[in-house]
């Protein structure tokens, strides 16, 4: 595809993509009555939409056509493009076109993560072991569990309190003793509740010496850390198989994406069979296509959404990952730094970014206060939105709470207690960012972390617990209805066309 030289790239290009994001200038009214612009810090559970993807996008849709027709202009140009998005993301991420594949599935990494437990499960059932570590979230914990043999979780290092990145030491130790039995181990590339980064090459490295192979669950580290599957001097840095979540890469509305060695899948029948991957269909059987990634996509794909990820992975690679990640570590550790001077705040996993370094994520708790009542009034007194709770990382959180509520905790084994959502203590407070984040979002939070410590009696008063166990607001009450309802924006877009309807 032409590419223009004049086109910009690296800093000048982030300087004018950060402020391209649909969602940047939303406003709402707040419990003090004025109205402000949200500022949005909870990107790691999903990002907002990068303005220039959606765009190149949209024009895309003035082609769009199923991959799966052929012979019309639309086709061509869908199934072309469809085609470049796949060979674009593979890029991306280091994988030699040689060797591997990347195919799209399901809305993120979770349906990936399904797929690859029961792809290597059907390649060496022999070997019933899976090892994650202990820092996953249940997509990368759970598909291993129902489909991947007896999952093993690594504590992520020796010294508990600092609950650093994952302990090459230790994991040597736990993949000798279970060493042959071992068919994967599955990490993540960067924790989702602490931001810290694994050295996924070396883990790859490591897990390779032992004859298992390995998974790495991108969700996070897509957007925030250069990849590199392969090419590595030393075969074995190399990972074997990928996944991202399109929705966490500046795409809402695009699908999973998986990234693996095409040997690996060849010689299984691929999990999902339907339309479009199918070399013949007779009434009592079938061939299935050779051809990748086509044999991997049973279906109409969401087109649309892929291609909408290809636009973003293409901005991002021509910004440069190195340069994401310098610009997104320079927000991340302001924050931590000035989160640090507060005596009131803990702030969870290892805090020393030289010896262990973060991206674009910061789990906390304000001491002796709630996480839900720290996250309501963020949001209602200072438009600050940001996540609570346990972030899908239930084991995580609760030995990293062990450094907070070791008493709490120890009640609750003593009495067995298995909902989550009975304890009002078990959880965090998460602050994340995206490229779209300023020093001045980050100013704004500390401001408002240092009004809610200063002022943490007044503001209590001010909520309630409701019935599904959330704090809530004793007067300011906020209704979705009055900022968005499709129906309305329908009615208004009909009526658009309808103004627009020369007189007959
Ligand atoms: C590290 C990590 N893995 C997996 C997932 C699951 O991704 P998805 O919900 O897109 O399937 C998430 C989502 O937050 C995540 O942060």
């Amino acid at each position: 595809m032409p590419n223009s030289k004049n086109t910009l790239s690296g800093e000048a290009l982030l300087e004018v993509i950060q402020s391209d994001f649909i969602g940047l200038n939303t406003k709402y009214k707040l419990a003090t009555g004025e109205t402000t612009r949200r500022i949005y810090l909870d990107s790691t559970a999903s990002t907002l939409m990068m303005g220039s993807a959606y765009r190149a996008a949209a024009d895309f849709l003035n082609h769009y056509a199923n991959t799966h027709s052929v012979m019309h202009y639309s086709a061509r140009i869908a199934t072309d493009t469809f085609a470049w998005v796949h060979d674009r993301i593979r890029d991306f991420v280091g994988a030699d076109p040689a060797e591997y594949t990347c195919f799209f599935t399901g809305s993120g990494v979770t349906a990936g993560m399904n797929r690859m437990a029961r792809t290597f499960k059907h390649l060496r059932p022999e070997r019933n072991i899976v090892l994650i570590s202990i820092m996953e979230h249940h997509s990368n914990d759970l598909p291993h569990r129902k489909h991947g043999g007896t999952v093993i979780h690594i504590p992520v290092d020796t010294h508990e309190s600092h609950m650093g990145c994952i302990d090459l030491v230790l994991l040597k130790t736990y993949l000798e003793e279970y060493r042959d039995k071992i068919n994967y181990v599955s990490v993540t590339g960067i924790s989702n509740v602490t931001g810290i980064i694994n050295p996924i090459n070396e883990v790859a490295r490591l897990v390779h010496e032992y004859g298992a192979y390995l998974i790495v669950d991108a969700a996070q580290m897509a957007a925030h850390v250069p990849i590199r599957m392969s090419g590595h001097q030393n075969p074995l840095h190399n990972v074997d198989a990928l996944v991202i979540s399109g929705h966490k890469t500046y795409a809402p509305g695009s699908p999973g994406v998986v990234v693996a060695r095409k040997s690996l899948l060849e010689s299984l029948e691929p999990e999902e069979v339907g339309g479009g991957m199918v070399d013949r269909v007779f009434p009592d059987s079938y061939i299935i296509s050779d051809e990748f990634p086509t044999r991997e996509e049973a279906g109409t794909p969401n087109i649309y959404g892929a291609v909408l990820l290809g636009a973003a992975i293409d901005i991002l690679d021509r910004i440069g990952m190195e340069k994401v990640l310098r610009d997104d570590q320079t927000i991340t550790n302001r924050a931590l730094e000035a989160m640090l001077k507060f005596e009131d705040v803990v702030v969870y996993g290892e805090t020393d970014v030289n010896s262990c370094p973060r991206a674009g994520t910061i789990s906390f708790n304000i001491r002796h206060y709630n996480h839900g009542l720290v996250a309501a009034i963020l949001n209602d007194y200072f438009n600050i939105a940001v996540r609570n709770e346990c972030f899908c990382a239930h084991p995580y959180v609760e030995k990293m709470l062990e450094l907070t509520h070791s008493r709490e905790i120890h009640i609750a084994r003593v009495r067995q207690v298995k909902d989550w959502h009975a304890e009002p203590w078990m959880g965090m407070v998460r602050v994340s960012f995206g490229i779209y984040n300023t020093p001045a979002d980050v100013d704004h939070f500390i401001h408002a972390l240092d009004e809610i410590i200063r002022r943490r009696d007044e503001f209590k008063e001010l909520y309630f617990i409701n019935d599904h166990g959330d704090y809530e607001h004793k007067t300011f009450k906020f209704r979705s209805g009055e900022y968005f309802c499709l129906n309305s924006a329908v009615e208004s877009e009909i009526n658009m066309l309808a103004a627009d309807k020369p007189a007959e």
